[in-house]
C-alpha cells in the first residue's frame, strides 16, 4: 500500500478527533482513497500538555519549520485556529506546494481571498469543509452535489452554542442567563462566548456558504448580524402562542438579481423542520432551482464529528492524487459579481413586543402610524398583565420592507404613551 505522509497544525479538539479517526478507521480511509495516510509530525504549543490521545512523542513538535522543511509531507491539516499564525503557515505551507485542509471559518471569512487566491496560483488543493456545521457535508454538498441548480434561498442553523440555549428557552422556559452559565459549566459553551451568542460565528459560516452556493466571494461585513442576547423567556413565550420558535437563523437569498444576506434571531413556523432542530445540532436547508428543499442536519461540533469532516477532506486530496500539481484549482466561490441587498430593502413579517400605558387609544395610536408606513397588521395581542398602569402589546405584521418597519418604530418610540418597545423580531415564512 503506498503511502502518504501529512502534519497537523493543532492537537486540540479536533486534532484529536482527526487523529482518532484516522487511526480507528485505518483500514476503511486506505481501502477508500488507495493509500495509507500517516501522520508524521503534530504542531503544537505546549509538549507537556495532556492529549487524550495516545501519541508518539517523536510526532510532536513546536517547531513549524519542521512540517514546512519536509519535503515528504504532501498535506497539511490547520486545526489550530485563530488568526495568526494560522494564516502564515498556510501561506508558507501552499508555496512548498503542500495541499491545505483547515476547519477555520473565521480566518476563510474574514482574511480568506488571500489563501484562495495563493491556492489557485499554486495549483494545491484547499479543503474546509469542516469550517462549517462540523460533521455536516455542506460544502461538498453545494460545490459538488448542488452544482446542477440555481440555489435560491439558503437557511441555517449553524452555531450549536446558540441552538442549544435556544432550545433550553423554548422547551423549559428558562432565562437566557442561566442557561448560558449552565452550558458554560457544562463545556458546551466557550469561556468567552461572544463569538457564539453576539453571532459573528454565524456571520464567518454564513460568508462562507453564501460564496459557495451563490458563486461570488461574499465580504463577511455585507452579512448583516445581531445576537440572541436580546432574546428574554417571555419572547419564546409568545412565539408558541403564535405557533412558533425562535432560531438564530443564518439567511441568505437571491432577491431580483442581488443577494440577501443576514444572521438574526428569527421566528419560525412550528410546522416548518428547522424549527424542530434542537439542541447543538446543526442544520441547513437550501431551495434549488431543480432539486426544489434540501435539509442537511446533524453534529456541528465536537472532536470527531468535526474531524469526520477533515478526514473527508484528506481522503478528497488523496484521491485527486497527491502527487500531480496543478491538480485542482479552487476559483469555485468568485464566479460571478453580485450586488448585495441592503437590509433596509428586505422583506420580511416583524414580531414587535412592546410596553405602553394601559390607557385608550393607544393601540390606535400605534397602528395609525404603522398603517401610515403601509405596514399591515396580522395579530395584536395585550395581556392583561398591568403593572404601573402598564402593560405589554405584542403585534405581528404582514410582510413589509424592513425600512418601513424601521420609520414607524422610530415614531412609535416617541409616542408619550409608549413607555418602551421590548422586542423586534423578524419572522420567516420561506416563500
Ligand atoms: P483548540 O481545542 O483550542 O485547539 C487548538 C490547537 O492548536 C491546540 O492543540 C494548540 O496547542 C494548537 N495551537 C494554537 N495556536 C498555536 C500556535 N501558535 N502554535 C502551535 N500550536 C498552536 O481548538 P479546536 O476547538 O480544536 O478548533 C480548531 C479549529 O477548528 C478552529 O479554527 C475552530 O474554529 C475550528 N472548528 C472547531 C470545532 C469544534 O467543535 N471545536 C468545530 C468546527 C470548526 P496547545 O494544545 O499546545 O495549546
Ligand atoms: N462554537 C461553535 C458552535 C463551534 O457553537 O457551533 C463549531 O463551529
Amino acid at each position: 500500500m503506498k503511502k502518504v505522509k501529512i502534519a497537523l497544525l493543532g492537537l486540540g479538539n479536533v486534532g484529536r478527533g482527526v487523529w482518532m479517526i484516522l487511526n480507528s478507521n485505518k483500514e476503511e480511509i486506505m481501502k477508500r482513497c488507495g493509500y495509507e495516510v500517516e501522520v508524521v509530525k503534530v504542531l503544537v504549543r505546549d509538549k507537556n500538555k495532556p492529549r487524550g490521545v495516545e501519541i508518539p512523542n517523536e510526532l510532536v513538535t513546536t517547531n513549524f519549520d519542521e512540517i514546512l522543511n519536509d519535503e515528504s509531507i504532501k498535506i497539511v491539516v490547520e486545526v489550530m485556529g485563530g488568526m495568526e499564525p494560522a494564516r502564515e503557515y498556510m501561506l508558507k505551507c501552499m508555496d512548498k506546494k503542500k495541499h491545505i485542509v483547515t476547519a477555520n471559518k473565521m480566518l476563510l471569512a474574514t482574511g480568506g481571498d488571500e489563501l484562495f487566491e495563493k491556492a489557485d496560483d499554486k495549483g494545491i488543493m484547499f479543503n474546509y469543509e469542516a469550517s462549517v456545521a462540523g460533521g455536516i457535508p455542506i460544502i461538498k454538498g453545494i460545490d459538488e452535489s448542488l452544482t446542477a441548480n440555481k440555489i435560491e434561498t439558503l437557511y441555517g442553523i449553524v452555531n450549536g452554542t446558540t441552538n442549544y440555549i435556544l432550545s433550553k428557552m423554548e422547551l423549559e422556559g428558562a432565562d437566557f442567563d442561566d442557561v448560558l452559565k449552565e452550558a458554560q459549566d457544562k463545556g458546551y459553551a466557550e469561556a468567552d462566548p461572544t463569538s457564539d451568542i453576539e453571532g459573528y460565528d454565524a456571520q464567518y459560516k454564513l460568508a462562507i456558504l453564501a460564496s459557495l452556493a451563490f458563486g461570488s466571494k461574499i465580504d463577511v461585513n455585507n452579512v448583516y448580524r445581531e445576537g440572541i442576547t436580546n432574546i428574554k423567556a417571555v419572547d419564546m413565550k409568545y412565539a408558541k402562542e403564535f405557533k412558533m420558535g425562535i432560531k438564530l437563523l443564518a439567511i441568505a437569498k437571491e432577491v431580483e438579481g442581488k443577494v440577501e444576506l443576514r444572521v438574526h434571531p428569527t421566528m419560525i413556523p412550528k410546522k416548518h423542520p428547522l424549527s424542530n432542530v434542537y439542541d447543538s445540532y446543526n442544520a441547513v436547508f437550501i431551495r434549488g432551482n431543480a432539486v426544489g428543499d434540501l435539509m442537511f442536519y446533524g453534529r456541528g461540533a465536537g472532536d470527531l464529528p468535526t474531524g469526520s469532516a477533515v478526514v473527508s477532506d484528506i481522503v478528497s486530496i488523496v484521491r485527486s492524487n497527491v502527487e500531480t500539481e496543478n491538480s485542482n484549482p479552487v476559483v469555485k466561490n468568485n464566479l460571478w459579481k453580485r450586488e448585495i441587498l441592503e437590509l433596509g430593502n428586505i422583506k420580511s413579517k416583524y414580531y414587535i413586543r412592546a410596553t405602553v400605558l394601559d390607557e385608550s387609544g393607544v393601540l390606535g395610536e400605534i397602528t395609525a402610524i404603522l398603517g401610515k408606513h403601509n405596514v399591515s397588521i396580522r395579530s395584536v395581542i395585550q395581556k392583561g398583565d398591568e403593572e404601573d398602569g402598564q402593560v405589554t402589546i405584542v403585534l405581528v405584521t404582514h410582510k413589509t420592507f424592513e425600512n418601513k418597519i424601521e420609520s414607524a418604530i422610530k415614531e412609535i418610540k416617541d409616542l408619550k404613551s409608549v413607555h418602551n418597545i421590548d422586542n423586534i423580531i423578524r419572522i420567516e415564512d420561506f416563500k
